[in-house]
């Protein structure tokens, strides 16, 4: 089973990037089943409605969230009408929307997805080790899932490496998001979870994780305010991990980054060019 999962798509930019080449890649590839952190694709902030529809029409089969779920408030309503999107398994009980979803892969396997948050520089949520390992108990490998998709959304990379090994031989793989600055780690551990600290986002890397350099470097230098984070508008790099799947097992055989356009190093998964 090929799998790709692409990093944090920042906004127009990197959802222009997004609904133009997915649908293109989806063929190439061949790809089997797709996942997209969509936490920051309403103008760097949260999600829409429309916005989740495009991004699951141009070839999504889920879309993941983080720390900005519900910047646009519209989303605690809309989630609960979206089978496809998930926000952190380890917010409150209570709050709106799920953290885990089954979904029908192209090739007919089963997939179990799992969106959970970091601790470490945070919002204080719920211990993201035991809410996930709770799905992966209840729907294991091959004891109710072809493939398990674990997106740990974190700042900390020795949080998102303890999560990768934790889970390792258990899960087909632990994908980061959150930095938005794609890690060169990408492996499979030995018991056969593909892992990356992050996968980077989908946007205008000329920019800080996204927005326009201005107002950032204003913030660190005077430590005031003085307007908005705005989305840096120039070309976007798409960037994700591409994950070869055994069927047998539902661990990774193989595991590659995908870095596409933008002004990042391109770089594509061989195992999966002809
Ligand atoms: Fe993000
Ligand atoms: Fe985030």
């Amino acid at each position: 089973m090929r799998l790709l999962f692409l990093g944090d798509v920042v906004g127009r930019a990197g959802r222009q990037a997004v609904i133009e080449q997915l649908p293109a890649l989806r063929a190439r590839y061949k790809l089997d089943f797709v996942a997209i952190n969509g936490e920051n694709a309403a103008g760097g902030f949260g999600i829409t409605e429309p916005i989740l529809e495009g991004l699951l029409g141009a070839g999504a089969d889920v879309v993941t969230l983080g720390n900005h779920a519900f910047d646009q408030r519209e989303a605690l309503v809309f989630i609960e009408r979206h089978e496809r999107l998930l926000r952190p398994i380890n917010f409150p009980p209570g709050t709106p929307g799920k953290g885990a979803g089954f979904y029908k892969a192209a090739n007919g396997a089963d997939v179990l997805v799992i969106n959970a948050m970091g601790l470490i520089y945070m919002p204080e949520l719920g211990d993201p080790f035991r809410a996930t390992e709770s799905e992966v108990e209840a729907c294991g490998l091959k004891r109710g899932a072809d493939a398990i998709v674990v997106d740990f959304h974190a700042e900390a990379t020795s949080e998102k490496q303890a999560m990768g090994y934790y889970l390792d031989g258990r899960v087909s793989c632990v994908v980061g998001t959150h930095t938005h600055a794609p890690t060169a780690d990408e492996r499979v551990l030995p018991r056969g979870t593909a892992f990356v600290c992050d996968i980077g986002m989908c946007g205008d890397y000329e920019s800080v994780l996204g927005m326009d350099v201005g107002e950032p470097i204003n913030r660190f230098l005077t430590k005031i305010p003085r307007g908005r984070f705005e989305p840096a508008m120039g070309p976007a790099t798409i960037s994700g991990l591409a994950v070869e799947i055994d069927d047998a097992t539902g661990l990774a055989r193989s595991t590659a980054a995908l870095r596409l356009g933008g002004v990042l190093t391109p770089t594509e998964p061989l195992f999966w060019v002809e």
